[in-house]
């Protein structure tokens, strides 16, 4: 999928880092005078911050690795011993590197990287990737927050071309590839929570899971990490080599 000209609107005190101006010099964000899209980027409260005004109730969503949900998580989530963790290997293998071939808003890596591991983010989409900039920016602020981002490499590419350009041979071959994918929104559920109701809206469910499946599985040297609904059948029907199970979903891992 191609995304470009994703609406940001800038004021003067705002302080885009970077790899934001970047962004906009290369046309993957678009600067506009004011909101008049439905779905944009702004800084709100010093924060690169997603708003949806398109619905009766506007969704606002940012990234911080710093506070919240995020710390939170890292000092009473459980360490090497929680699924993700174990399926990727960080409890057996601290030195191998990860690549999150689905990053989203970063929750999954960080967790990882928290753990020590080297984690390369990939998300194909410019606002995500930009939200995932100005988190690692801010981050920068905060002591411990900073020495974990400084384990994450972010990439705004869409990781099936990205890894297609990888042989399992080369050095920069990842250990691990990991892949999180997004599922169609099922309308009957439940209230979706609202970061994957932010998700669901800017990139959909784009059916090209399997074939990221099928390149993670030549490129990774030891093992991919599939994270699927606890009670999902396995990507692509391949059977995997062992799962790791939580409260609600499951990880399949394909031991190579
Ligand atoms: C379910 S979300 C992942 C959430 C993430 N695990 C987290 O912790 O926040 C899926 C994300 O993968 C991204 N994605 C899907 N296919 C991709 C591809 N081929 N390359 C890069 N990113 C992709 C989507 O844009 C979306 O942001």
């Amino acid at each position: 999928m191609n995304f470009t000209h994703f609406p940001i609107v800038l004021n003067t005190i705002d302080e885009p880092c970077q790899n934001i101006l970047g962004l906009i010099d290369q046309s993957k964000l678009n600067l506009v005078n004011i909101d008049t899209s439905s779905v944009y980027l702004a800084y709100q409260n010093k924060a690169l911050t997603l708003v949806l005004n398109s619905n009766k109730d506007p969704l606002s969503i940012s990234i911080d690795f710093a506070l919240g949900k995020a710390k939170h998580r890292r000092l009473y989530g459980g360490g090497k011993n929680q699924p993700l963790p174990k399926a990727c290997g960080v409890d057996k293998h601290p030195g191998w590197t990860i690549f999150d071939a689905t990053a989203g808003l970063g929750k999954d890596s960080f967790v990882l990287a928290s753990l020590g591991s080297q984690v390369t983010l990939c998300e194909q989409h410019p606002a995500l990737y930009a939200l995932l900039e100005d988190a690692k920016y801010r981050a920068q602020n905060d002591k411990e927050a900073a020495s974990i981002v400084q384990c994450m490499t972010l990439k705004n590419h869409d990781s099936i071309e990205f890894l297609e350009n990888i042989n399992k041979s080369d050095s920069s071959a990842p250990d691990v590839i990991y892949i999180d994918p997004m599922y169609p929104e099922r309308k009957k559920s439940a209230k979706i929570k609202k970061e994957m109701h932010v998700l669901q809206t800017l990139v959909g469910h784009s059916g090209e899971e399997a074939q990221l499946f099928e390149t993670a599985l030549k490129v990774a040297k030891h093992r991919v990490v599939v994270k699927r609904p606890k009670s999902a059948s396995p990507l692509n029907n391949t059977k995997p080599s062992y799962t790791v199970g939580s409260v609600n979903t499951r990880y399949d891992v394909y031991v190579l």
